[in-house]
């Protein structure tokens, strides 16, 4: 990663090349939503199907699970999501801004008019987004004793009451959706312990202040897993998701020295923690979280037991021995190891003295492997053997193959490089005649002539 990488190069790239629009621009934003163009959701799922491969396809201990975001809300009431999932949020008393009191710069100051003293006592906002399931009205207003509605002070509007059965919410972590399938699972396929549920799917949070492009965000999207311990042997599965997390920070192309491990203290856990390891990366906007990996001890299991009156214990085979097992849960967000890629693939040098952007994105994680070209466009000759190219390379890479015959070769190479194509194939007229083509190589801008049959 450059030093003097700032946020806005990234954003800039990933708006002009097609990898991240803000959510809803046309209609003028909706803050915290992102929206994936063709080459962020090819890389977004890059990123996710290496997970899946990782985690799940290359492990025997592993079963992938793909749970509805909408739950029955005893699961967050039993979870501790209801009285727990909090910020706290301040008002400015001049402006009316509201802000995360614990992500202020100054916390006597409001950083949108500049005004100090102007916030009073922090309350608790909680962040999940409440829904309503079922057909029926759910709201009414509320009525004094003359009949009359009450309404908002300052709003105007009218102040409603709503059924709370009918309430749900917009799941604010995978994670519930692999604990309420724990028994499922167990009862199916009678796995050995320890084991892990997996789960990839989209999560929301009604973020006070979302900010720094996709890092902080309303709606997002994780990839979970429970790993379902004996007590006995927690700390010894901790460690080995700690060397995981390593390797799947090497296999995302991270540097090294710009991951770092933070033993998360007391307070600072989340309520049902026992032992928290913070993975933060060091991205344009500072060192800040990229993953967590939590011993969520059988907190979840055992309220889950207690809550729905279904017995959540296993027991080892062949023996009489029952517990609720212990988890450890490693907990990955795709935006922030996305934007952790991108940021460390971005580059920039000088190419026969211009400046040349261009992002060093492994090759296994880049949106388009190859890219296809005829020299020359208006050549029927060449645009032939290119689609010939082209075709065989899109068979072998589905979906990773662009055909790109817009501007000058020169044009052409610049804005591959700016997407992370790692490989600009083209076919001139050398190759009609031995079948050879040029393939340029995007790191070092070196061309070298292979057989087109040998590309791959
Ligand atoms: N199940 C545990 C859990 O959800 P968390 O630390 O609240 O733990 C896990 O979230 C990961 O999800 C974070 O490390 C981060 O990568 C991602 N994440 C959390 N909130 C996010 C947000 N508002 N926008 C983008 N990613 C977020």
């Amino acid at each position: 990663m450059d030093s003097e990488l700032k946020l806005e190069d990234i954003v800039s790239l990933a708006k002009r090349r097609g990898f991240i629009y803000q959510g809803s621009e046309v209609y003028g934003g909706l803050s915290g939503t992102w929206d994936y163009g063709p080459l962020g959701v090819q890389l977004k799922r890059n990123i996710m199907n290496l997970w899946w491969k990782m985690f799940v396809d290359e492990r025997d201990d592993m079963y992938g699970v793909d749970a509805a975001i909408l739950m029955n809300r005893k699961v967050w009431q039993a979870s501790g999501h209801v009285d727990t999932f909090t910020d706290p949020l301040v008002e400015c008393s001049n402006c009316n801004a509201r802000h995360r009191a614990d992500k202020l710069d100054d916390p006597n100051k409001c950083p949108t008019c500049g005004k100090e003293g102007t916030f009073g006592e922090a309350r608790q906002f909680n962040m999940m987004f409440e829904t309503f399931v079922g057909p029926s009205a759910v709201a009414t207003p509320i009525e004094d004793e003359k009949g009359e509605n009450y309404t908002n002070e300052k709003t105007g509007n009218t102040l409603l009451a709503y059924d709370p059965s009918q309430v749900s919410y917009l799941r604010p972590e995978t994670a519930q959706g692999i604990f309420t399938n724990y028994k499922n699972v167990v009862d199916s396929f009678y796995p050995d312990l320890p084991f892990g549920l997996a789960q990839q799917g989209k999560a929301f949070r009604n973020e006070i202040s979302p900010r720094d492009f996709v890092f902080r965000s309303r709606e997002f999207e994780q990839m979970e897993i429970e790993y379902f311990v004996n007590p006995d042997n927690w700390e010894e599965s901790f460690e080995h998701w700690i060397s995981q997390c390593k390797e799947w920070f090497k296999a995302l192309g991270l540097p090294e020295g710009r991951v770092h491990e933070l033993e998360v203290e007391g307070d600072d856990r989340a309520h049902y923690s026992k032992r928290t390891v913070d993975f933060e990366f060091d991205y344009p906007i500072g060192r800040e979280e990229l993953m967590g990996l939590a011993y969520r001890t059988d907190f979840d299991l055992k309220n889950i037991e207690d809550n729905s009156g279904k017995k959540m214990d296993y027991t080892i085979k062949g023996t009489n021995t029952r517990f609720i097992p212990h988890v450890i849960e490693p907990s990955f967000g795709v935006e922030r190891a996305l934007m952790a890629v991108l940021c460390s693939a971005y580059r920039e040098d000088e190419q026969n003295g211009e400046r040349r952007v261009f992002l060093a994105l492994p090759e296994h994680l880049a949106p388009i492997k190859y890219a296809v070209s005829p020299l020359l466009k208006n050549k029927p000759e060449l645009v032939e053997k290119a689609r010939e190219v082209y075709a065989k390379l899109a068979k072998e890479n589905p979906g990773r193959v662009m055909w790109d015959d817009n501007g000058n070769i020169g044009k052409r190479y610049r804005r591959q490089d700016e997407i992370g194509t790692p490989y600009c194939v083209v076919i001139d007229f050398q190759t009609l005649e031995d079948g050879t083509v040029t393939v340029r190589n995007r790191d070092t801008t070196e061309q070298n002539r292979i057989n087109s049959a040998e590309i791959e």
